[in-house]
């Protein structure tokens, strides 16, 4: 039987109370086999980020059950989870999540060495295209180069499962081509496991499947 690494199951999230609730997630079922890729779209606002923040433990649902790696995360621990984002579970955010006070070197280095790992950051940069912004901090970079330095910390920590919030969103069409085989290259030699929220469809259909999320659920 092949090892599901998630597994949810009639997720709800709402935001909000009142006259400003936001149904966001109506019963949402998923299953993500170990080694797949699932490319997630939808419009704007119909709830992708939330999605991979349920799945990182950064918020939580309201119903529903959530399965990681074969176990049940619903007693999981704030610290539990940020052990699971500190080791086996990276995101990629929307709008890259590097440390604004250490370089690009040092993001690498840092987020490796959460997860008890040391790396080589220049031969990651050097893959990505980007080896010449390697001592810039990211206010210094374009939002393409910090979306790739972002994708060289995610995979300094040699996660078992990425959660990519649109990785080629601030990228132009060549450099998106020449990060994007890296990424599905890196996710096989690696097994990793991926679920990548896009509006790109050529990065959709490099992805083992396409979803759709509407009306709070997903659908082929
Ligand atoms: N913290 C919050 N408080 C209240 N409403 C929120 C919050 N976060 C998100 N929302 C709302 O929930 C809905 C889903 O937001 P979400 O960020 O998940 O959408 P998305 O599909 O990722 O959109 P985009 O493609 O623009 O990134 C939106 O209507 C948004 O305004
Ligand atoms: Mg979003």
């Amino acid at each position: 039987m092949t090892e599901l690494v998630i597994r949810a199951d009639g997720i709800c999230k709402h935001y909000g109370r009142g006259q400003t609730r936001v149904q966001v997630l109506r019963g949402l079922c998923f299953e993500l086999a170990a080694g797949e890729s699932v490319a997630i779209m939808g419009p704007s606002g119909c709830g992708k980020s939330t999605l991979l923040n349920l799945l990182n433990g950064l918020i939580r649902p309201d119903e529903g059950t959530l399965e990681l790696f074969g176990q049940p995360c619903q007693g999981l621990s704030d610290n539990a989870w940020a052990g699971l984002r500190r080791t086996r579970v990276a995101t990629l955010f929307q709008d890259g999540n590097l440390v604004s006070t250490l370089n690009v070197v040092r993001n690498i280095a840092f987020r490796a060495g959460l997860a008890g790992l040391e790396v080589e950051p220049l031969g990651l940069l050097r893959a990505l295209g980007i080896a010449e912004v390697a001592q810039r901090y990211p206010d210094q970079l374009s939002g393409g180069q910090r979306q790739r330095a972002a994708l060289a910390c995610a995979f300094a920590v040699q996660p078992e499962l990425i959660l990519a919030d649109e990785p080629t969103g601030s990228l132009d069409e060549t450099s998106a081509r020449r990060v994007m085989p890296l990424f599905f290259e890196a996710m096989h030699e690696r097994g990793l496991t991926a679920l990548i929220v896009t509006h790109n469809p050529s990065l959709a259909r490099c992805c083992d499947r396409v979803l759709e999320l509407s009306n709070g659920a997903l659908r082929p």
